[in-house]
């Protein structure tokens, strides 16, 4: 998993009550006909934030967008912009600017020109023009390609000359439909953090769409999990990732061990919940009370999973004895899969901190092994 942009407590806007969300989705349903593609929204986004929209094809990422740009028309509730109400303000008429998933490029035009169009259009004086035409086509890394035309160019660099285009204008909110889908690795990662940094000096508010959640991991200031129209959960990528509140969000970002149960009680924070394929009740976090009965899955992630050959001393762990079944090794780190018993197997991820002696890793494949957590290393989900 990438870092997480580390943001500071002032990049905080949600938390603090006296301020007053710069995009307000209030309610909003989209229908095209019977099928419901964006199911009674609500939403609030704050100036200068990067929130992104995470989910699967199909979930309904582009559609909201495009009611936020303008090109679509709710069905029902209502957007509001910068306190205004969108409703009756047509798309050339909103702070609001959006490179689409299909971004359409002038063929005839050069990449220069197609950057400097929207500019031209504004009748902004040539000289400025041209300097941030520059500036834009440096930062994607264009500027010797600048003469060439559209069809002379890759999938990835046709995207940056989109990318460039839309940012040229500096909107106060821009609006981008999976702005690094056809990138390679190293010029995504790349342009995550330009992004950050134009995010940081221009405060443009940017909505990304994306399907990749590491990408929305590290560049965002939360995220919206999306799926069949709604939102399972909203929340910075520490609060998604680390606290999911449903078993959709837990398996959609990152991967994560799921044991489903009952709970059989509850101390504080930490729930004991009884499942019937293990040999001994489980424990994990879950800060509002539950009653003894509730149907629940316990979520653990695989890197919070501790792997030994001897059991575990500390009290109060969970711990269960198993086998090595399989090992994925990925040089930084190595996977395992551990068979508990017919029904149940874990997966547990390791940084290899050493290099393995005489070629023998943590654990080998067979081996008997203890697996274990601290409770408050995994969660009781109860949808
Ligand atoms: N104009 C339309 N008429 C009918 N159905 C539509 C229309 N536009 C979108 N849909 C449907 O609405 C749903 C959501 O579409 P949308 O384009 O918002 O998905 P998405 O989340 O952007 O997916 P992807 O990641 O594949 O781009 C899909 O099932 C799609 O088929
Ligand atoms: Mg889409």
């Amino acid at each position: 998993m990438a870092a997480a942009a580390s943001h500071s407590i002032h990049d905080r806007p949600w938390l603090d009550p006296a301020q007053k969300p710069f995009i307000q989705i209030q309610g909003v349903s989209k229908q095209f006909g019977p099928f419901v593609a964006v199911d009674n929204v609500d939403l609030d986004i704050y100036r200068g934030e990067l929130f992104s929209l995470l989910g699967g094809s199909g979930c309904g990422k582009t559609t909201l967008l495009r009611m936020i740009a303008g090109f679509e028309t709710p069905t029902s509730g209502r957007i509001v912009i910068d306190g205004e109400d969108m409703s009756s303000v047509p798309p050339y008429d909103r702070p609001v600017n959006m490179m689409f998933q299909s971004y359409a490029l002038f063929p005839h035009m050069t990449v220069e020109q197609n950057v400097a169009y929207g500019l031209k259009r504004d009748g902004v004086a040539k000289a400025e023009i041209q300097s941030r035409v520059n500036d834009m086509l440096g930062m994607v890394e264009l500027t010797q390609f600048r003469k060439r035309k559209p069809h002379q160019l890759s999938g990835g660099q046709r995207q940056r000359v989109a990318l460039a285009r839309s940012l040229v204008k500096n909107p106060k909110v821009l609006l981008l439909d999976e702005p690094l889908g056809a990138l390679d690795k190293r010029l995504r990662e790349q342009t995550q953090y330009e992004l950050m940094n134009i995010q940081d000096r221009l405060g443009v508010t940017f909505v990304v769409v994306t399907h990749d959640q590491e990408e929305a991991m590290t560049l965002s200031t939360r995220i919206a999990v999306m799926d069949q129209g709604y939102f399972q959960q909203i929340g910075t990528p520490t609060e998604i990732y680390e606290y999911p509140v449903t078993r959709f969000v837990a398996n959609f970002i990152g991967s994560a061990n799921m044991f489903e149960g009952r709970v059989a009680s509850q101390e504080d924070e930490i729930a004991e919940v009884t499942v019937d394929t293990l040999p001994v009740p489980i424990r994990a976090e879950h800060a509002a009370p539950l009653a003894a009965g509730t149907r629940a899955w316990v979520a653990v992630r695989p890197e919070k999973v501790q792997l030994s050959r001897e059991p575990f001393s500390q009290a109060g762990i969970n711990m269960l004895e198993g086998q090595v079944e399989e090992i994925g090794y990925y040089g930084e780190s190595s996977t395992y899969r551990i068979r508990i018993n017919e029904d149940v197997r874990l997966e547990v991820t390791h940084p290899n901190l050493r290099r393995p002696r005489d070629g023998r890793h943590l654990a080998e494949w067979e081996d008997k092994v203890y697996v274990g957590w601290e409770p408050g290393a995994a969660v009781v989900l109860t949808s």
